[in-house]
């Protein structure tokens, strides 16, 4: 790749995944005084090492804010119907308020199903059809984390998309459809008039060169390059592939030489995808709260 000058601004997730999860460790340390443990509860199915390890990060996470997280770890031989009781057991426990499955789940298991089984105000991922369904109806729930992390991103850092063009490439179910919901929504940090493209948009370049933030949600390494870019237009980088270990994302870097505003290769989107995991956890915990306190 020839090498190309930066003159963009970088949009980082952690600074903005900092104040997600300061918010969060507050009104955790609110709900404990008033007698509440906030607990996000995690499911994990076999022994890969990976998800393993990305349990102990969110444990590890949820103990900094004072999140109580009970644990079930079934072997990798689980039957449908066991995990079926865990999950109802966890969403009968009123002291559980989240409940997060490690995705992936062994082959022989429907990933879907068991997101379906998860009662949808303890819908950590917010992907739950009746949280999707709020989305679209503008009813407050837990809001897909993805697409709630980009919206915080563009706030934090002043972008400003109300009234302006915000074009996301990509229509898929976890990133493109709920953040066209979401940035469509009437809000001071949405507001945007959207367009959404894909592949039955031949020429979609067209409209993503005259995005004032043009949001890449396609999973196609490198499918965004600096020609579908309006100079001085915010790009953001959602889709990513990984190749091993190695991770390839949708943007390219010489994006940067045009755009004036850019998510980094790597940290940009990711960190706030996982604050909002515990925004929505922290909210579900609050709203089990209301729903106990006498009228
Ligand atoms: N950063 C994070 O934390 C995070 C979290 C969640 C997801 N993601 C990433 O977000 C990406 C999207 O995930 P998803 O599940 O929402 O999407 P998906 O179901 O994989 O769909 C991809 C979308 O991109 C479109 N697309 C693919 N190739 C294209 C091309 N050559 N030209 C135009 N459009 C094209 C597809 O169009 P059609 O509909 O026409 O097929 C589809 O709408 C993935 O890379 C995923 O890894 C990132």
């Amino acid at each position: 790749m020839a090498s190309t000058t930066s003159t963009a601004r970088m949009l980082p997730g952690a600074p903005v995944a900092r104040r997600l999860l300061d918010d969060v460790a507050e009104r955790s340390r609110a709900l404990r005084e008033s007698g509440t443990v906030p607990s996000l509860a995690t499911i994990l199915v076999g022994d890969d090492a990976a998800s393993a390890g990305y349990i102990r990060i969110k444990q590890r996470q949820a103990a900094d804010l004072g999140f109580s997280s009970p644990h079930v770890h079934l072997p990798a031989d689980t039957t449908e119907d066991v995990l079926h009781h865990a999950i109802a057991d966890l969403n009968d426990d009123p002291a559980v308020h989240a409940l997060l499955i490690q995705y992936p789940v062994p082959d022989h298991l429907d990933y879907a199903a068991a997101l379906m089984a998860v009662a949808p105000d303890k819908d950590v991922d917010g992907m739950h059809p009746t949280n999707l369904g709020r989305l679209a109806a503008g009813i407050a729930g837990p809001t897909p984390c993805t697409p709630a992390g980009i919206e915080a991103l563009l706030a934090h850092y002043e972008i400003p998309i109300r009234g302006r063009e915000v074009v996301i490439l990509g229509r898929g179910a976890t990133l493109g459809r709920p953040l066209a919901m979401l940035l469509a929504q009437k809000r001071p940090t949405a507001d945007a008039a959207v367009t959404v493209v894909h592949t039955g948009v031949e020429d979609w370049a067209r409209y993503t060169r005259r995005a004032d933030v043009l949001i890449a949600a396609a999973g196609v390494p490198g499918i965004v390059q600096p020609e579908h870019v309006r100079p001085g237009a915010t790009v953001i980088g959602g889709g990513v592939r990984y190749a091993g270990r190695r991770l390839l994302p949708d943007v390219d870097e010489s994006c940067a030489a045009v755009a004036g505003a850019i998510t980094p290769r790597v940290g940009g989107v990711g960190p706030t995808t996982v604050a909002m995991l515990f925004q929505n956890a922290i909210a579900a915990a609050e709203r089990a709260l209301r729903r106990q306190a006498p009228m």
